[in-house]
């Protein structure tokens, strides 16, 4: 269904609201959909009992996003695929501290304006009706009213020339993702355009974003949550810590920063570390393993190893059992000899499908669990037999 502003007003009146509490205490699935929605156009419009049907079930969706603030919120479909996080948009608020005041250019639902409020007054923009409705609903249902203020304006052309900005442009294309930063709504380069007058600015973007794009005087800023790549951040001006690349792994505030150092190059050792995806897209790989005594098994490739269980926020880490020259056949013996159960097919700088690859070895049913990691070492295809435990 399609939510309106007008929709998302009703659903904030006297008139909705016994309504909305009641379905969204039990939000009906696919298969009662239909009873619920037929009961509530006894007494409301079909276009209001959509509206609270929905409305019901996207609080729901939302819980993943906003853990304690979902079932008192308002959504669209789309704006809440678009929304940020609410711990990974604390992250990024937090650099707004002490602002006298701040835009949010392309608001949506104000997943960042409500973040962005705990830390100064924010003029909340969107050229997108519905975005303005939701943003506003938004901030009275969380006590932030006095804190945002919605316009309806187009960052392209500023209405008000605030100290810092944050801007989250959209990243769907009509049809599908888009991946060049020219190509978002606003563009990169128009906000970058817009330094002269607004120098202090926090620009999210897809995390591939490539780094040819960082200006020289910039930090970006790539944010993992639970080992989830979630973003890349621009940061210039005064929200800028230090120009450069850095990876932040919420929610342990871990970051590392990459710093062109190289990490040794050595064959395998006792056990293995992959990188958090932020330390990869960042560049930061060879400083975590220089900060942690590491070395990398490839020039090229994105494990790390060594002798001592390492303890570091930045990988995720298992116990190499054994390492061979890639072979099928010698893999299924060693398997075989292992009592094992591959539980996992991990791979980097490797052609092959996991799963098809999993189906093709042996498999003891009670067996000890087993990772089986296929990559390159020193340029040579091998596989590590590894376990699941450390
Ligand atoms: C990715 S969403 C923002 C999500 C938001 N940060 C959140 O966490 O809920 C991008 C928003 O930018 C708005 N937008 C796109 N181009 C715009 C423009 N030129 N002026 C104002 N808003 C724009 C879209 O309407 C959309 O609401």
């Amino acid at each position: 269904m399609s939510l309106t502003p007008d929709l998302i007003r009703w659903l904030r009146t006297a008139a909705a609201r016994p309504w909305l509490d009641s379905v969204s205490a039990e939000p009906p699935g696919d298969a009662d959909l239909l009873s619920v929605l037929t009961r509530l156009r006894r007494h409301l419009s079909p276009q209001q009992a959509a509206a609270v049907v929905e409305t019901a079930r996207l609080r729901q969706r939302a819980a993943d996003k906003f853990p304690t603030t979902a079932a008192r919120m308002f959504f669209s479909a789309s704006l809440l695929q678009q929304a940020s996080p609410a711990p990974v948009a604390a992250w990024t608020a937090r650099r707004f501290r002490g602002q006298p005041w701040v835009g949010d250019w392309g608001c949506g639902l104000g997943g960042d304006s409500l973040a962005l409020a705990a830390e100064a007054p924010v003029l909340a923009v969107d050229r997108d009706a519905l975005s303005l409705a939701l943003v506003q609903a938004n901030a009275i249902a969380l006590k932030m009213e006095h804190r945002i203020w919605p316009v309806w304006a187009d960052s392209r052309i500023p209405p008000a020339h605030p100290p810092a900005i944050w801007a989250d442009p959209a990243r769907r294309g009509r049809l599908r993702r888009v991946f060049d930063p020219d190509s978002l709504h606003p563009p990169l380069h128009t906000l970058l355009a817009q330094r002269d007058h607004i120098p202090n600015m926090g620009i999210k973007l897809m995390p591939g974003l490539a780094h040819e794009r960082v200006p020289p005087e910039a930090e970006a800023e790539w944010i993992s949550w639970h080992g989830k790549l979630k973003e890349a951040v621009l940061w210039l001006g005064e929200l800028c810590e230090q120009p450069g690349r850095c990876a932040t792994l919420l929610p342990a505030q871990a970051r590392i920063r990459s710093t062109g150092v190289e990490a040794p190059v050595e064959p395998p050792g006792e056990y293995l570390f992959e990188p958090d995806a932020a330390v990869i897209r960042a560049g930061a790989v060879a400083d975590v393993a220089v900060r942690y005594d590491l070395w990398q098994i490839d020039p090229q490739i994105a494990y790390l190893s060594g002798h001592a269980a390492a303890n570091t926020p930045f990988t995720r880490r298992w116990r190499i059992l054994e390492h061979h020259p890639f072979d099928l056949k010698s893999l299924n013996r060693r398997l075989r000899a292992l009592q094992g159960r591959v539980v996992a097919v991990k791979k980097r700088g490797s052609p092959i499908d996991p799963e098809a690859f999993r189906r093709r070895l042996y498999r003891h049913d009670q067996g000890r669990p087993l990772v089986v990691v296929l990559t390159r070492v020193l340029d040579r295809p091998t596989m590590l037999i590894c376990e699941e435990k450390s």
